[in-house]
């Protein structure tokens, strides 16, 4: 049985509530990036270049051994730059243009929604394309590859890093109260392709369920949040996603 016909009654209402409905919220992790040739970080070949991010991204790490981290940041630069946004990522879009009132919130550092078109996008990880000066604070896009390594500031010459947020370190309070604000309007919440361990992402589901949303997970595997999902819809977001929106565009 195909995909389409498996998962059909979910569809069928999941599309029946979108086309009821004016604020939708979706939230994306490593697994909607898999299809574009991007490893996840937990799943199956889930290390990138045999290291844990839990080894790397963190502020200790870098203090440690900032040419390492830089290393790896500059292959998955390059990882990332070769890699193309999915049908998966171009079925959001069509969403957002469907949907009164549509956030995108992406775990993901790879600007691979934005590249797809997608325009409301809060980043609560940070972009892999941004550099922040460890000295003066100086945040700009820079996308060179490869990277000179050590990468200097052009300002005032301190040690760059990534602006990505790693573990341990908050997020960006703006972007937050951006986020806390969509979860607590939207009425649905559709969850794709994260693991749903890594906090705080991991409890938006939980947050905007208790403002009254809707919850529905596309992934293949199951998670944490599966069991409180109103909608499960187990299969790949490349895959899933496309489907959802035709369903929603007989629905219209
Ligand atoms: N489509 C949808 N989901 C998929 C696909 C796919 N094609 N392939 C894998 N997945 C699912 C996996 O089943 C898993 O649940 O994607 C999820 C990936 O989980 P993680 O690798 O843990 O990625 P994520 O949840 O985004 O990690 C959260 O952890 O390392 C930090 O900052 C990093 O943002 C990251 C955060």
């Amino acid at each position: 049985m195909d995909k389409k016909a498996e998962l059909h009654p979910v569809l069928v209402n999941l599309s029946r509530l979108l086309q009821q409905v004016e604020r939708v919220v979706v939230l994306t992790g490593a697994g909607i990036s898999h299809e574009s040739g991007i490893p996840t970080f937990r799943g199956p070949g889930g290390l990138w270049r045999n290291f844990r991010p839990e080894d790397l991204a963190t502020p200790q790490a870098f203090a440690r051994d900032p040419h390492l981290v830089w290393e790896w940041y500059d292959w998955r630069r390059g990882l990332i730059s070769r890699a193309e946004p999915h049908a998966g990522h171009r079925a959001l879009v069509r969403l957002e243009e469907m949907v009164p009132e549509f956030t995108l919130i992406t775990q993901n550092v790879d600007g691979l929604h934005a590249r797809a078109g997608s325009r409301r996008v809060l980043e609560v990880h940070g972009s892999i394309w941004e550099v922040r000066c460890t000295a003066c604070g100086l945040v700009r896009e820079d996308r060179r590859v490869p990277l000179p390594l050590l990468p200097r500031c052009q300002a005032c010459g301190g040690l760059l890093r990534p602006n990505v947020v790693w573990f341990g370190e908050s997020l960006d309070s703006g972007v937050l109260e951006a986020v806390h604000l969509a979860l607590k309007q939207a009425q649905v919440m559709l969850v794709v392709g994260t693991s749903a361990v890594v906090q705080p992402a991991a409890s938006f589901a939980l947050w905007a369920r208790q403002s009254g949303a809707k919850l529905a997970e596309i992934n293949p595997d199951p998670t944490p949040l599966t069991s409180v999902c109103d909608f499960v819809l187990p299969g790949k977001a490349g895959e899933v996603l496309p489907l959802l929106v035709e369903a929603l565009a007989e629905e219209a």
